[in-house]
């Protein structure tokens, strides 16, 4: 991690590391929930993107080019979860979108709008970082599960960890003011994502044992 990164967000990444490895993710019913809900919040980062980019201007090139390549990066990652939820056997309509999920991802595009685009970076940040930590939780998939079901973790764990430097990098750049709208967002991302985790790994499951 940058040097500047605060400590403050060294804690919050440490403990969502200690709070994902402490999941069961040995359940295969909460596993293919958890793909499930991915899929309903990932299928939105590439319009999020495109949401937040549209209000830079020229003099914010940088940051557009970057959002621009993410774009890219982030293309179809929802259907990768959705082949490893079929791979496992079930179907995405096995799973509602929670309530959880919609408040994570629905925030984003009211923040897009308050903050011209660059509260996303927050988001950005805090899913890229949790992606790098995750290696523990990757093979501890592919040992019970095979890494052709895990793609959609697999991908993530091995994307290249200097992204999150570069995003940290680019945060310390912006004005006070900015980086405080930043920040705000990547801890409340943290907050929502562990809500959203809380949920499939102890409250909801399969659409049908709500009404068995
Ligand atoms: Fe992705």
């Amino acid at each position: 991690m940058g040097n500047k990164m605060t400590k403050k967000i060294q804690n919050e990444l440490h403990d969502s590391k200690e709070f994902l490895n402490a999941l069961n993710w040995e359940d295969k019913e909460k596993y293919a929930n958890f793909l499930a809900q991915t899929y309903y919040f990932v299928r939105h980062s590439t319009r999020l993107l495109c949401a937040a980019m549209a209000h830079f201007k020229d003099d914010r090139d940088t940051l557009f080019n970057r959002f621009k390549a993410h774009l890219q990066e982030e293309d179809a990652h929802e259907k990768i979860a959705l082949s490893d939820l079929k791979k496992l056997g079930y179907s995405i309509d096995d799973f509602e979108e929670s309530a959880f999920t919609r408040a994570f991802y629905e925030t984003q595009y009211y923040r897009i709008q308050e903050s011209k685009g660059i509260s996303l970076l927050g988001y950005i940040l805090y899913l890229e970082a949790i992606a790098s930590f995750s290696q523990d939780v990757g093979e501890r998939l592919y040992e019970c599960y095979g890494k052709s079901k895990s793609q959609f973790v697999k991908i993530h764990v091995e994307e290249d960890p200097e992204h999150v430097e570069k995003a940290f990098a680019s945060i310390d750049s912006l004005p006070e003011s900015e980086r405080n709208l930043v920040y705000r967002n990547f801890f409340d991302t943290s907050s929502l994502y562990k809500a959203v985790l809380n949920d499939v790994f102890f409250h909801g499951g399969l659409e049908f044992s709500m009404i068995a």
